[in-house]
């Protein structure tokens, strides 16, 4: 006890002792003011106070978080005030911070921070001048009218990010004057043309990322004089005319991003001399010409995308990868002719759809019947223009030589408006607002849909394309390295293959450890920033997601934009093949059947209770409910954006999900509830009871749809009239019949009439819980059987393996395709 006392009263004493240093430092260099200035300029801002911030005491003396200090003369030279809660415009109070060097007020849009939301022309800051050197401000929807004119003059600034502050007006070409500076980010406002050529006056740039404005431009030449210059990201902000040749001096740069524009002509000649580059992305533009073999050389390649474009012509292979650092390479959607190239195994490649390999076609753009370049979503251009393709909208052939689009002529001889013009001017403004109005309602079924699929945007665009690398793992689910899964598919072999389905294919896949995992390879590319974020997001969901009845992600890899899921193993296929084949259906019997409902019910419940808001499954089907060792039903393909590439340009007005199984509601009004898989889980639940698929052809062939094929017969004729004929009358009537009646009220058409999925348990789980299993007839040489009767003794009290217990050995690897 006493020994406890003395403890206490030292410590009291060091206490008293070093408040009394903090006091004598504070008084000795007047830091308290400093202090008091801080923690006004946070108050002012609405912000909370750090608890470190100690009024009376000094910020440098002692030790307040945010802030960095000159340890010569304790002065503040960074602040770090991101997501902190910042609200409203820079207050005045800053003005005395005066030593700042580095001020970080951005927002990076993330639930579970505290979010900032700076607003103004961040005026207050022009006191600041003289030492400032570093501001980020990104992701701030500032809610000003033009470029915040007081950035103009502080002239000492090296790095400076406005990026994603929706700040509209022309390209403030005031900026360039500013010539310490090194990294400059203006992406993602909404800045209107031309991109300027003084830009190339800014010779110690180091990065320039000035996409996703509405530029209406060519990319200025000047560029070129940007020696220094490692990062250049100009994607889709309509940039037009050819691609610069003059970036071909940019020796020093390694990223290059060019794609989702209208730039025509050929890549240029002297692109040769970018020995330093990494990543080229060319893609979704109307590049024309062939890909000379230095293309793929480049000393320093490692990720080429030129895919959507008009190149043409062969391509070399790649066979024996030291001579090349590539690792990806994206060519679909083309008009590639001549042998397929082969790549080896280290290069992730995407070609298998979509150009016109395999011909000799010499004048292949008048060739139509490539193969399958239908695949290509919104590529079209078939049709040649003296021998150049036709020119994208609003823009004329300037150069057929080398085939260069540019801006069509501005009609500026019609000064005089004739009658003709009034009235096309009429017709022009009547068909605007209807075309308004039609993208209003588009955007409000838009935005109810997306509502309920909101995830958390946890990853700013630029940091992801800027560091692919710098990702942290979600807990609980492993980060693999491309190598290692094509390791363990041997190069993703196809006699690995174990399904394939709209997303990509599925493989399996063995590791070093001994673990067999499936391995999902989706076969699109990441073509944005945000569709990678948006991977990322669904690796987040899918690892926080356990549960017996849910098939477990065990994985991913997302290197070159690649999206890959690795999941456990699932060893007897999925429900569909058991139960529509002749072989399969024999040991599904009626016992079988109903617990595999109540597995999928309870994997179900838990994806629409569990998150907030409910994780909606949409492709409910028997394809995708996997079968364990046990055989045991798991749902797969959960959590999964079924969104395609094409969505990135288009508002969706595709649906989601399979024919036969999508709820009509959400068919006919886009409504997506938790009450759309209640319905597919009816189908399902009746394709259990009858052995029928959702839909098939009659001898006319005519479609059958499932649900009204079984309600009239099932109220007239009863059970008898529907069940599973390969039952052979093995099956307890009256609990059939329940299934069936509770089949049929899931896939009520009008969503208020389906039950949840809790109630769907409740009916359910008791009548399980009352049955006893059948034993199967024991056969040999069938692996499901034994896999399954191994289990037989205590089936109903099998253990929870996957619920927080022991992970089970087994994984599958997944590889997405595009729908
Ligand atoms: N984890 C797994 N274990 C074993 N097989 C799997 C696994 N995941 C998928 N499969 C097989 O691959 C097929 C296609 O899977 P998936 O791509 O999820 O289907 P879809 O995209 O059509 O919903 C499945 O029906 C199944 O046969
Ligand atoms: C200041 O605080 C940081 C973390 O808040 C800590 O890591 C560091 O050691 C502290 N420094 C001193 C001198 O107390
Ligand atoms: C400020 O802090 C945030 C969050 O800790 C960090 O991500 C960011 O890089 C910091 N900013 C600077 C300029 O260091
Ligand atoms: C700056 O500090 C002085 C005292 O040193 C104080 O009088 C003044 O109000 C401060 N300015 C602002 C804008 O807070
Ligand atoms: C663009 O900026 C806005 C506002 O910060 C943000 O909401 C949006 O997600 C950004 N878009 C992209 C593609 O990053
Ligand atoms: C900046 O560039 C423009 C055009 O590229 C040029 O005319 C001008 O002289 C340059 N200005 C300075 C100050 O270097
Ligand atoms: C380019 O970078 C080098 C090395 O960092 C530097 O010495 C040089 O001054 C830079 N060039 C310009 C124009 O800033
Ligand atoms: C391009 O930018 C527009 C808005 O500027 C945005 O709506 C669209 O999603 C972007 N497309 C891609 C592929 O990033
Ligand atoms: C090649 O690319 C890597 C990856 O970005 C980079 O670290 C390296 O410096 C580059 N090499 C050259 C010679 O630029
Ligand atoms: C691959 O290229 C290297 C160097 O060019 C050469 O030494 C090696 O023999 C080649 N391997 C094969 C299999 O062609
Ligand atoms: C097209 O561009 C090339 C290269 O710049 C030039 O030599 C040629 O004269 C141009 N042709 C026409 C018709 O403008």
């Amino acid at each position: 006890m006493s020994g406890v006392a003395t403890v206490g009263k030292s410590l009291q004493l060091l206490f008293l002792i070093s408040s009394t240093i903090i006091i004598i430092n504070c008084l000795s260099s007047s830091c308290s003011q400093e202090g008091d200035d801080l923690l006004e300029v946070v108050r002012a801002w609405n912000a909370d106070i750090p608890t470190s911030w100690v009024p009376g005491t000094g910020p440098c003396q002692a030790n307040w978080s945010l802030v960095t200090c000159d340890l010569n003369d304790l002065s503040i030279v960074a602040l770090n005030l991101s997501n902190i809660g910042l609200q409203g415009p820079v207050p005045a109070a800053i003005s005395n911070l005066t030593s700042l060097q580095s001020l970080d007020i951005s927002n990076i849009p993330d639930k579970e921070v505290q979010l900032n939301a700076v607003t103004g022309d961040l005026s207050a800051l022009a006191p600041l001048q003289p030492n400032l050197q570093e501001l980020y401000a990104g992701f701030n929807y500032l809610q000003v009218d033009k470029y915040p004119e007081v950035i103009y003059n502080l002239d000492n600034l090296v790095v400076l990010k406005t990026d994603n502050c929706l700040i509209p007006g022309p390209f403030p070409v005031a900026l360039t004057k500013l010539k310490k500076l090194q990294v400059l980010w203006l992406g993602n406002n909404s800045f209107t043309g031309p991109v300027p050529s003084e830009l190339g006056n800014m010779t110690s740039l180091r990065e320039l990322a000035i996409w996703g404005n509405d530029y209406k431009s060519a990319l200025p030449p000047e560029l070129g004089n940007l020696g220094n210059l490692t990062y250049l990201d100009c994607q889709n902000c309509s940039l037009w005319g050819s691609l610069p040749s003059e970036l071909g001096k940019l020796k020093n740069l390694q990223r290059l991003y060019l794609n989702t524009n209208t730039f025509t002509g050929p890549i240029p000649q002297e692109w040769q001399d970018l020995t330093s580059l990494y990543i080229l992305d060319l893609q979704a533009n109307y590049v024309f010409g062939t890909v000379e073999p230095w293309v793929l050389g480049l000393a320093n390649l490692s990720q080429l995308f030129i895919s959507y474009n008009q190149l043409q012509g062969p391509l070399p292979s790649i066979i024996n990868n030291t001579n090349t650092r590539a690792t990806a390479i994206w060519i679909n959607c083309n008009y590639f002719t001549g042998e397929v190239p082969v790549f080896g195994p280290t290069i992730v490649d995407y070609l298998d759809s979509a150009n016109c390999f395999d011909t000799t076609n010499e004048n292949i753009l008048s060739d139509t019947y490539c193969a399958r370049r239908l695949n290509c979503q919104g590529f079209q251009q078939d049709v040649t223009q003296n021998g150049c393709p036709p020119c994208p909208d609003g823009q004329y052939l300037a150069n057929s030589t080398l085939c260069i689009c540019y801006e069509a002529a501005s009609s500026s001889s019609s000064k005089k408006f004739p009658v003709g013009v009034i009235v096309g001017i009429c017709i022009a403004v009547v068909v605007l607002v209807l075309a308004l109005i039609v993208i209003f309602l588009l955007l409000r079924m838009w935005r109810k849909r997306t509502q309920h699929e909101s995830r958390h945007d946890y990853f700013e665009d630029e940091l992801s394309a800027h560091d692919i690398l710098k990702w942290e793992t979600p807990k609980g689910v492993q980060r693999y390295s491309f190598q290692d899964l094509a390791n363990a598919t041997d190069g993703f072999n196809n006699a690995r293959e174990i399904g394939s389905g709209a997303f990509g294919k599925v493989f399996v896949g063995t590791f070093p450890d001994g673990k067999t995992l499936a391995i999902k390879r989706s076969s699109t590319v990441a073509f944005s920033a945000r569709s990678q974020k948006e991977f990322r997001n669904e690796v987040l969901l899918l690892s926080r997601l356990h549960h017996k009845n849910l098939v477990r992600l065990e994985g991913f890899c997302d290197e070159n934009r690649l999206q890959i899921l690795v999941y456990e193993y699932m060893k007897n296929g999925n429900l569909h093949g058991h139960l529509f084949t002749r072989k399969g259906a024999r040991y599904l019997d009626w016992y079988k059947r109903l617990e595999i409902a109540v597995q999928v019910a309870r994997g179900l419940d838990y994806l629409h209770s569990f998150a907030d808001p409910p994780v909606i499954h949409r492709d409910v089907k028997p394809s995708n409910i996997l079968l364990d060792d046990n055989l045991d039903a798991k749902v797969s393909d959960f959590g999964i954006s079924r969104e395609t590439p094409e969505f990135i340009t288009h508002v969706s007005t595709r649906l989601a999900g399979t024919a036969g199984y999508i709820d009509p509601q959400y068919f006919l009004r886009r409504q997506l509830t938790p009450a759309s898989d209640v319905y597919s889980y009816g189908v399902v639940l009746l394709e259990l009871v009858t052995g029928q698929k959702a839909i098939r052809k009659n001898e006319q062939g005519d479609e059958l749809n499932l649900i009204q094929w079984a309600t009239p017969r099932l109220e007239e004729g009863g059970i008898e009239a529907i069940v599973d004929a390969q039952l052979e009358g093995n099956y307890p009537k009256d609990i059939y019949l329940d299934m069936a009646q509770l089949a049929v009220r899931c896939a009520a058409f009008e969503k208020d009439f389906r039950p949840s999925m809790k109630m769907v348990l409740s009916i359910l789980e008791p009548q399980l819980e009352a049955s006893q299993p059948v034993r199967p007839i024991p056969s040999n040489d069938d692996v499901i059987l034994q896999a399954w009767s191994s289990t037989l003794p205590g089936a109903e009290t099998t253990p929870n393996h996957s619920d927080g217990g022991p992970v089970s050995n087994e994984i599958s690897i997944t590889v997405l395709e595009p729908r």
